[in-house]
């Protein structure tokens, strides 16, 4: 099979030295597109992403460009010339997963995005095969590599926030600018394209509340330390039958669970269906070569003539009021809160009553303190 690498940087790289390196897939990597001209240092690289629309030999493209444009324009003229895509683009996959899914249904080509989710754990594609077969109850995530690897140096070795995010810019698990992976954008995509696999619809991520970790201080720290218990960011999906509720927020774990044990950058998904009970998928979320080794099995996918079309049959929408937790909130401003609040637990420190997401967004929208800190509290 002729294949197509769009973008050459640390996924890109990897995909390329996985397929040169097993000549035995019986891969071409025909093109690569880099950014610049200057970047073309071999015969098979362009800055011209139309010599790899228009080559018809080119049977599926790997975009590993990242960002939304022109990922997002490459990705859909790549399926309207007849082409397979693979991505590993969750940011912009999340966002115009309709468009695409439905695009690539039209065309008679798969769109595959294991990579996209937990960098080199088959989820995705385990996923893809239970819910094929039975109904998906629930999944929980430890999604984002970067604020787990955070958390776990706080909890673990005693970091302040601030050491353990520079640590964890200097191994390159962060980026310069962390925003997506410590507000919760990062796994509010990866909860998106979960559920749109698990339900066969298609979420839109600005429906789906996403708290992060940026504000965690040393009060979180002593509040979980004195209940036993560590602070998780994590993606949630749970179905109500009729109603499927989705959200990105920390939650204070008891020490035991599975979750508290995920440590370093790993990420966990833990899956709730109908015949299977709970599996657990752990491993590494992201790097180079776990995320071109998801894709290179997409990839192999497509040579068995395994196909992954899926037309989602809707818009989902994400039912905020059928999910409840017990909440801890610092915040300055309390008022918003105040019918919620079960207990004082420290200075402008609570916890409330078991609430929906509903109508925790519902005081969000009234609370102007920006620093604001807020966890779920797991089984209590
Ligand atoms: N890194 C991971 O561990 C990981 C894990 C899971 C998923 N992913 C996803 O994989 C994708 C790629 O990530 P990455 O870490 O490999 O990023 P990266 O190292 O920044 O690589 C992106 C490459 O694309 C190039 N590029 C940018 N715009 C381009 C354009 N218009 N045409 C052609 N090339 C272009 C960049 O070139 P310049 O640098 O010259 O701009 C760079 O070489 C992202 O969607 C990311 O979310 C990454």
């Amino acid at each position: 099979m002729n294949v197509a690498l769009l973008g050459y940087g640390v996924v890109g790289k990897g995909v390329a030295n996985l397929i040169e390196k097993h000549p035995e897939y019986g891969v071409h990597l025909t093109r690569i597109l880099v950014h610049r001209k200057e970047q073309a240092v071999s015969v098979n690289m362009t800055d011209d992403i139309n010599e790899i629309l228009n080559d018809s030999s080119i049977e599926a493209v790997m975009e590993c460009i990242g960002g939304d444009e022109p990922a997002h324009t490459y990705c859909l003229n790549a399926i309207q010339k007849g082409k397979h895509v693979i991505t590993a683009n969750k940011k912009m996959l999340s966002v115009h997963y309709d468009e695409l899914a439905r695009c690539a249904y039209e065309n008679h080509v798969s769109l595959r995005f294991s990579a996209s989710c937990g960098g080199g754990i088959p989820w995705i594609r385990n996923l893809e095969e239970i819910a094929k077969k039975e109904t998906i109850y629930s999944v929980e995530g430890i999604m984002n590599g970067t604020s787990n690897y955070i958390l776990d140096k706080i909890f673990r070795k005693g970091r302040t926030f601030e050491e353990a995010l520079r640590e964890a810019q200097e191994l390159g698990y962060a980026e310069k600018d962390p925003s997506d992976d410590i507000d919760g954008i990062d796994t509010r995509a990866k909860t998106v394209l979960s559920a749109n696999i698990a339900f066969q619809k298609a979420f839109d991520p600005n429906d789906v509340l996403a708290l992060g970790i940026r504000y965690f201080s040393n009060e979180e720290y002593k509040y979980c330390i004195n209940n036993r218990r560590v602070c998780v960011l994590k993606g949630i999906i749970q179905n109500h039958g009729e109603k499927v509720s989705l959200a990105v927020l920390p939650f204070f774990e008891e020490m035991h669970s599975l979750f508290a044990s995920v440590h370093e950058n790993y990420n966990c998904f833990l899956l709730n269906s109908e015949t299977r009970k709970q599996l657990a998928f752990i491993g590494e979320g992201a790097g180079r070569y776990p995320t071109a080794s998801n894709m290179i099995d997409d990839l192999l996918s497509l040579l068995r003539n395994e196909e992954f079309r899926y037309l989602p049959s809707g818009k989902g929408s994400n039912a905020e009021e059928a999910l409840s937790y017990r909440f801890y909130i610092r915040s300055k401003d309390n008022k918003a809160f105040e019918s919620l609040i079960e207990k004082e637990v420290g200075e402008d420190t609570y916890i409330t009553r078991a609430a929906s997401l509903k109508k925790l967004r519902e005081a969000l929208e009234r609370n102007n303190d920006k620093e604001i800190f807020i966890a779920g509290i797991s089984h209590d």
